[in-house]
């Protein structure tokens, strides 16, 4: 499956930060049963590359990827662990489009998105959304950048992701709020089944 055909499952990349392994697969199944299906793992905690193994193992349906890689070394590991994608904060000196894992690189400004594009990118994070001009970004970017497509992440939740959806270059969004630490950690799966489905009706497809 390609970046692209990835990002197109959902409306919305939930972004997750699991502390305990065997969370992760009920955690998967609450969110896929919910409609959304491409979940990235942040590399924030120690069992991240453990929770990323699981849910490409058990979860039907979950295409999983890996959030917060920062190095060539973790875009590889992260790989190896079975991750389908992986998404940036940043731009990764040395790493292009070709690599071990399709890869959603982070850009804030015009420059960072001219540099990734040089590199091969088609698909950026824009990172952390919100502070960086949010929508308005988005539409200035749309004129000198037509090719450019983007995912954006960051200060992103259930009140204002439509109006990020509603833009032409805008495939999806990504986003913390389907998932919610209290609602992790209690095991409170009904409710992120929930949030997920409310969520996959978001916007466009
Ligand atoms: C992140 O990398 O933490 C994402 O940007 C999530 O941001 P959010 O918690 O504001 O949704």
């Amino acid at each position: 499956m390609t970046l692209a055909e990835t990002l197109k499952l959902a409306p919305v990349v939930p972004v997750l930060i699991i502390e305990d392994a065997a969370q992760a697969v009920p955690l998967a199944k609450a969110l896929t049963a919910g409609g959304l299906y491409a979940l990235e793992v942040t590399l924030r905690t120690p069992a991240a590359l453990e929770c990323i193994r699981r849910i490409a193992g058990e979860v039907e349906g979950a295409v999983v990827g890996a959030g917060t890689i920062t190095t060539a070394q973790a875009r590889q590991s992260a790989a190896d662990a079975g991750a389908k994608f992986g998404v940036s904060p940043g731009l990764i000196d040395g790493e292009g489009v070709d690599g071990a894992l399709p890869l959603l690189p982070g850009i804030a400004t015009a420059s960072e998105l001219m540099r990734g594009m040089r590199a091969g990118f088609t698909h950026f994070k824009l990172f952390p959304a919100n502070v960086v001009g949010g929508v308005s970004a988005l539409k200035a970017f749309a004129s000198p950048f037509p090719q450019a497509i983007f995912c954006p992440t960051g200060g992103i939740d259930a009140k204002n992701a439509a109006d990020y959806l509603a833009l032409p270059n805008v495939i999806c969004v990504g986003g913390s709020w389907v998932a919610p630490a209290d609602a992790v950690r209690a095991g409170d799966w009904g409710r992120i089944t929930e949030l997920a489905r409310a969520a996959s009706t978001l916007g466009k497809r």
